[in-house]
């Protein structure tokens, strides 16, 4: 089954968006693989950010992400990548429609809440990065009422 890495970044946290974020992964039907509450260094977010180091918003974005804890969380279900993504909005929350978080609950590209894996292959690179240890081993009880 696919799995994403979503991160709450420092102002859904600080914004009190936690219980939020996660209960719309949970009622969707994707289940919870990974969980940490943690502060990153800036070279531990250098390292997530590395394919945009090029990017003139790159310094920002990295004193952004380490400047207070983050979400960081693995999700499992058919397709979580690309739902996933939809279930968070446009990068640019100008752009992100109502009913996605960043569309109900952000407006600046700069604090736009929460990153969700672009791709299977980022996904699997993101995991690896927050999660060394690899997933939670569990199967949700829910699974044939969710899936056919
Ligand atoms: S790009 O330029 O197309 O590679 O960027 P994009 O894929 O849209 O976004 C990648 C991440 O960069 C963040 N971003 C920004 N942060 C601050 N300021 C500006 N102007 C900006 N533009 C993009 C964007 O939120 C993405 O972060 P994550 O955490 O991956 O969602």
């Amino acid at each position: 089954m696919e799995q994403t890495f979503i991160m709450i970044k420092p102002d859904g946290v600080q914004r009190g968006l936690v219980g939020e974020i996660i209960s719309r992964f949970e009622k969707k039907g994707f289940y919870l693989k990974g969980l940490k509450f943690i502060t990153v260094d800036q070279s531990f977010a250098e390292k997530h950010y590395a394919d945009l180091s090029a990017k003139p918003f790159f310094t920002g974005l990295v004193e952004y992400i380490i400047s207070g804890p983050v979400v960081a969380m693995i999700w499992e279900g058919k397709g979580v990548v690309a739902t996933g993504r939809t279930i968070i909005g446009a990068t640019n929350p100008a752009a992100s429609a109502p009913g996605t978080i960043r569309g109900d609950f952000a407006i600046d590209i700069g604090r736009n809440v929460i990153h969700g894996s672009d791709s299977v292959e980022s996904a699997r690179k993101e995991i690896a990065l927050w999660f060394p240890e690899g997933p939670v081993n569990w199967q949700n009880s829910l699974h044939p009422w969710i899936y056919e």
